[in-house]
């Protein structure tokens, strides 16, 4: 039988452990989520946001602007917020709307107040293995990994994936752990023949049945990032279910990454909030 890797209890557990730390603080940390426009599943991202902060006992502020703002505004609420003492780490939430510049948007946030790594300094960082703040789901997975002692040094890690968010910064992390990583994307060749090499194969392309059981190796080890919903609306992984079957390890979609993720920002916000030390 295969382990299931409980990103729910993991991320519970995380959260009540910030939520002691919070007690002996003498401040709150502050979180500001920003979210533009009506994306519904971004409203159902930022609402979550509100409630971890809640149950991790920090301050947050949330600003829904209509799709319409423009991006002036948008930025001198990003200065505004990056003054303030009491908010410690500003989330823009993405995708933004057609008409905003998601690269000068991010490039605003201060770096030290960027809790979800996608400032340009804080990538940086992390590719060149300096301390700063990771991108939350990657950053999850690996807690993920190492709370079940995975290990990962020399095995072949494929990424299925190269967003800036997930793959990136995922294969980099890998790598920091002498992994050895493969980065496979839409125009790869044979796809099939990459994951198969996989000793620990993540997929995050947000495909619905991309990944099946003769595309992986038995016992291997499978983090499924996505969060997608299959034809009856239920949410589902990149992988088939019957994938399950064949290794020795999975994340469930969904209690698998997506607690990790949201457990992450409180972790990132929490480490602002000391870093910037008021
Ligand atoms: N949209 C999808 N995932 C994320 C995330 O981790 N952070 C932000 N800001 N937007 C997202």
């Amino acid at each position: 039988m295969a382990t299931r890797l409980d990103g729910k209890a993991l991320a519970a557990k995380r959260k009540a452990e910030l939520a002691c730390e919070v007690e002996k603080l003498n401040r709150k940390p502050g979180l500001a989520v920003i979210l533009v426009g009506e994306d519904p599943a971004s409203r159902v991202y930022v609402t979550s946001k509100r409630k971890d902060c809640e149950e991790c006992g920090y301050y947050s502020e949330e600003y829904a602007l209509p799709a319409e703002t423009l991006e002036g505004e948008l930025l001198g609420l990003i200065e505004e917020l990056g003054r303030r003492e009491n908010i410690h780490g500003i989330l823009v939430q993405l995708p933004l709307p057609k008409g905003l510049d998601e690269k000068k948007i991010l490039a605003a946030i201060p770096p030290e107040k960027d809790v979800d790594g996608f400032h340009a300094v804080n990538m940086g960082r992390l590719i060149l293995g300096e301390e700063g703040f990771l991108p939350c789901t990657p950053a999850g997975v690996m807690e993920l990994l190492d709370e079940y002692h995975i290990e990962l040094e020399g095995k072949h890690c494929v990424v299925v994936g190269r967003s800036n968010i997930v793959g990136k910064p995922m294969a980099l992390l890998l790598l920091q752990r002498n992994a050895t990583v493969t980065v496979c994307h839409s125009r790869t060749k044979d796809l099939a023949s990459f994951c198969r090499q996989a000793d620990v194969l993540v997929a995050a392309v947000g495909k619905t049945g991309l990944i099946t059981p003769d595309m992986v190796k038995e016992g291997a080890v499978v983090v499924d990032v996505a969060m997608n919903r299959n034809a009856e609306g239920k949410l589902c992984g990149d992988c088939e279910p019957t994938v399950y079957e064949k290794v020795s390890s999975y994340t469930p979609v969904p209690g698998g990454v997506g607690p990790m993720t949201r457990a992450l920002l409180m972790e990132n916000t929490m480490k602002a909030c000391r870093m910037q030390g008021k």
